[in-house]
């Protein structure tokens, strides 16, 4: 494999600069903060990589896996490769027309990268060459807002959802043409990255992301998640326990649900991204830890204490507040026990902010996913369970880590309980989730309960 070359910009300062320069080969990936960025104050490539210490110019070098060919933070951007994954599906077929195509694998992944990696979640725009990304965001300044016609785009993209084979290379070019120079966001469901109508009643309209306004209308930017066949119901639980949180106090994003084309959507605003539409830097959990670690490497690696540990390591490169961010990871993972949410993994934890400013991102992605048969695990970061002791003693045990006593570690599970005692009846007036679904998560939760209420108060 021959060597490849790309730069890296941002525009999180508002107008677009260039950060540094990438090499990635077949044993490695290389990154190089440019000199003039380095005095710019803007927030750095990765929380890993603070242009604080690198001052010195030494790149920062990752060893290519078979997980993460690349920078895991630039492996963020590409679209996972699952067979449902649609903007997978997209670039895939518009770079089968490339001649020649790329091989499967790293080639691939680079393609798409190069292709789709800019625009996306976090601050980081990725471009073949400089003048490439100069060509890219002078074309943005004067690009159309609204993305086709309304009806057209929604129901091809009801016919691209039910349908996980190849996609034809006309669909792909229309999708293509709708999401624009967009890239994917990462995880297992269907979504988009679009602005909506910043309006309480959303009806479906959607415009390029970064829209500001269509007409006197104004515009957010919004991930924008798509029900698929086999998860009947996912939005509207979603929601249910976007509300559950929202109630508690946590920070949530705004939300707009949807029904169009016999499809099920939920339209959640952006935070990483400023009122006036600036970037702010988002890494999950998995993308900083693993780019610290190569042992890390997938959302389920640590255990629960392990998740505090790695926090606190991490205030040795970051200004963050350990106290306040790994009581919130424990607060939220109370929550998730209580509402049948075991997929509080590391990818659906989040940091927002550059180095000097950074704390937990939002809550995002609550969704009960034990409703599911094939998703019932308890937690996805999970503790060393030892036979003989209350389940949910040793889960507050673990709360320890996160800067709790042991007595408070259980008031946070009891006060979660607390909040969620009418869930179980929010999720059976629940409409458009099926009673499968209603059932196992009842069954769920109501163990959950009683496991805890048999936890012995010290
Ligand atoms: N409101 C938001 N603002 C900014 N980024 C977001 C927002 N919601 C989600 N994201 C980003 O998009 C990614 C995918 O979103 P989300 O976790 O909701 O999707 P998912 O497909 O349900 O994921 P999973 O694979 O965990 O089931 C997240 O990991 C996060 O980086
Ligand atoms: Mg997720």
């Amino acid at each position: 494999m021959t060597d490849r070359f790309a730069v890296v910009w941002t525009r999180a300062g508002g107008k677009p600069v260039k950060m540094g320069s990438l090499v990635a080969t077949a044993r490695e990936c290389r990154f190089s903060y440019d000199a003039i960025f380095v005095n710019s104050g803007l927030p750095g490539f990765s929380l890993l990589a603070p242009v604080e210490r690198l001052l010195d110019k030494t790149p920062v070098v990752r060893a290519a896996t078979e997980r993460f060919p690349l920078h895991p933070r630039l492996m963020a951007l590409i679209p996972p490769n699952s067979p449902g994954n649609l903007q997978r599906r997209v670039y895939a077929e518009l770079l089968s027309k490339k001649k020649p195509p790329p091989a499967p694998g790293f080639e691939t992944e680079w393609g798409i990268l190069m292709l789709a990696g800019r625009n996306g979640i976090g601050h980081l725009d990725v471009f073949p060459s400089d003048l490439e990304a100069e060509d890219w965001y002078a074309q943005q300044a004067g690009e159309t807002a609204v993305i086709g016609g309304r009806r057209g785009i929604w129901g091809l993209l009801r016919d691209e959802i039910h349908q996980s084979g190849g996609i034809g290379a006309d669909a792909a070019q229309a999708l293509a043409d709708v999401m624009g120079p967009t890239p994917s966001v990462g995880g297992m469901t269907t979504k988009l990255l679009a602005a909506i109508p910043d309006l309480p009643v959303w009806g479906g309209e959607l415009a390029r992301p970064g829209t500001r306004a269509v007409r006197q209308t104004p515009y957010t930017d919004a991930v924008i998640k798509i029900e698929q066949p086999g998860y009947e119901g996912i939005t509207v639980l979603e929601e249910l326990c976007y509300t559950v949180h929202e109630a508690m106090g946590f920070r949530v994003p705004r939300r707009w649900t949807l029904e169009i084309d016999g499809m099920r959507i939920l339209a959640v605003e952006r935070f990483d991204r400023t009122r006036a539409g600036l970037p702010i830097p988002n890494e999950s959990l998995l993308t900083a830890f693993s780019s610290g670690s190569p042992s890390v490497t997938s959302t389920s690696d640590l255990f629960l204490p392990e998740v505090a540990a790695w926090i606190k390591k991490l205030a040795r490169l970051c200004a963050i507040d350990v106290q306040t961010t790994l009581r919130e990871i424990f607060s939220r993972i109370a929550v998730a026990l209580m509402t049948g949410n075991g997929d509080l993994h590391l990818d659906n934890l989040g940091f927002l902010g550059g180095s000097r400013d950074v704390v937990l991102a939002p809550v995002f992605d609550p969704a009960p996913m034990r409703a599911w048969p094939r998703h019932n695990m308890r937690m996805a970061t999970p503790i060393d369970f030892v036979h003989g002791e209350p389940l949910y003693r040793q889960i507050a045990k673990a709360g320890t880590a996160f800067g709790f006593t042991l007595r408070e570690a259980l008031d946070v599970l009891y006060r979660a309980r607390e909040a969620t005692k009418d869930y179980p009846k929010l999720v059976t007036a629940s409409k458009g989730v099926p009673a499968a679904q209603k059932r196992q998560l009842m069954d769920v939760v109501a163990r959950e309960r009683q496991l805890l209420a048999e936890t012995i108060v010290i």
